[in-house]
């Protein structure tokens, strides 16, 4: 058995405590979203550190934020040239909710077939046990040919807010010649996947308030605006019928996509019959003028994410509600720049707001998008990827963001390696996420070669 062999086989010996280990951190409910959570949120970046200490990192160290606290480990190779690889990921989730429709509790682990069901199984707590455990059976197994350093953060799904000043401030110690983030995902369980790009975001809340409180429809009806149908009308201004975003200004930067571009994207095989499959949804919808994988990667999108007014509770109540609510974001793409976005949203918000309510705006974060097909280590990956799954790589435009790896590329000088092991299908922020486990076994196959791939 050759080094590689070994460690495989050595995460194979283990693996029953492996996934002991896996399954106490999906029980901490890291939901950096909920206040409430914030004891939760130290919690799971402790048993981070436990985890590494039992790895014998050289260093671990728990950073606090002005949000949620910052994990930063590294494990040195004895190799006099050894390069450094940087392995990004993210300890916090989505909130769980809504908690009815979970076939089992979100923060009780239960394996069901092939599927392991948590929140965070597959967005990301699945995907950093994945590369730790490889980092741990190849320590066990020989030397390490790579420095490998994490970091870890717990506001991703909020944004990052705490993460480019973090990065500034520690531009030393998380110095690296490559970046691992394996917060993207594959296309389907047979196609290790390369994502070349992924999409920016802004997201703001808009609140219509018109009475002092809910009215008597009937008394007040017919003289008192109402916030809900003001809402409901600015909502359904913001789009053409085309299927565009309506807001003045919002195309002027997206970058036209070239004969070469629509190439490239045509060559994922994803078709509009899986995301059928996978969405649930009677048909295929869209900005006309463009396939449903340019659609997804490289144009930009408004959606209304929660929609709030007045009596949502069980029967008829007759008012006028005090007020309206929508959470609303964008999905960019290059050169779009999302202050900007944020600007010319609000002004044409405002804009269609009548003198009968009044407005106003929380700006909830920011993102910039990422576009870059290459990355240092990227051949080593690929191979890594091609060898376990014995099948070509595909590149991948994707829709979801990761704000972090352009930071990174700023603030560090490095491209990301975007990849990981999440399926489409996965149900990552909704209910009854869950995580495939052959896949991720395979993963951590992978991993192993990817790291082991230094030493020669
Ligand atoms: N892991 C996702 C993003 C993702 C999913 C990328 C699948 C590629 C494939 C990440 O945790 C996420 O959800 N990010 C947020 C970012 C936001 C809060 C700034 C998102 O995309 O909504
Ligand atoms: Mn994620």
């Amino acid at each position: 058995m050759n080094r590689t062999q070994q460690a495989i086989q050595d995460f194979e010996n283990t693996e029953s405590e492996k996934m002991q280990t896996l399954d106490a951190f999906l029980r901490i409910p890291s939901v950096s979203a909920d206040r409430e959570m914030k004891p939760h949120m130290l919690e799971a970046a402790e048993y981070l550190k436990s985890i590494f200490a039992k790895l014998s990192m050289d260093t671990v160290e728990i950073f606090p934020t002005n949000l949620h606290p910052i994990v930063f480990a590294e494990k040195r190779s004895s190799l006099p040239d050894a390069k450094t690889l940087l392995i990004y990921g993210h300890y916090d989730v989505q909130p769980p909710d809504p908690l009815e429709l979970w076939t089992t509790p979100a923060f009780e682990p239960a394996i069901r077939g092939e599927y392991l069901y948590a929140r965070g199984s597959s967005d990301m707590k699945g995907q950093i046990m994945a590369t730790v455990f490889a980092l741990e059976s190849v320590l066990k197994t020989g030397e390490l040919p790579v420095n490998v350093k994490f970091l870890l953060e717990g506001e991703e799904e909020v944004g990052s807010p705490s993460f480019d000043n973090f990065v500034e401030q520690h531009a030393d110690m998380l110095k690296c010649d490559m970046i691992l983030n394996p917060d993207a995902g594959m296309i389907n369980k047979d196609t290790p996947t390369i994502v070349t790009g992924l999409r920016g975001m802004v997201y703001f809340e808009v609140r219509i308030d018109g009475p002092k409180m809910d009215l008597h429809s009937g008394l007040f009806g017919g003289n008192v605006a109402n916030p809900a149908n003001v809402l409901a009308k600015i909502i359904a201004q913001l789009h053409n019928s085309d299927g565009s975003v309506a807001i003045p200004g919002f195309y002027d930067r997206v970058r036209v996509l070239t004969d070469e571009d629509k190439r490239k994207i045509a060559l994922n095989p994803t078709t509009e019959d899986d995301l059928l499959n996978v969405t649930g949804a009677p048909a295929v919808y869209g900005e006309q003028g463009f396939t449903m994988l340019e659609r997804q990667g490289a144009r930009p999108t408004l959606d209304v994410n929660g929609l709030y007014s007045g009596f949502i509770g069980e029967g008829a109540k007759t008012i006028i509600p005090a007020y309206a609510k929508a959470k609303i974001s964008c999905r960019l793409v290059p050169d779009q720049k999302h202050a900007e976005i944020y600007e010319l949203a609000e002004k044409y918000i405002r804009s269609l707001v009548p003198p009968t309510v009044t407005v106003s705006f929380i700006k909830h974060s920011g993102g910039p998008s990422y576009l870059a097909e290459d990355a240092p280590g990227l051949d080593h990956f690929i191979k890594a990827f091609e060898d376990t799954w014995q099948k070509k790589v595909v590149f991948k435009r994707e829709g979801g963001s990761v704000p972090v790896a352009t930071v990174m590329q700023e603030l560090l000088g490095v491209k990301s390696i975007l990849s990981g092991l999440g399926m489409p299908d996965d149900a990552i922020h909704s209910p009854n996420e869950h995580l495939h486990l052959p896949t991720w076994h395979k993963g951590i196959q992978a991993y192993i070669r990817f790291l082991t791939s230094f030493g020669s």
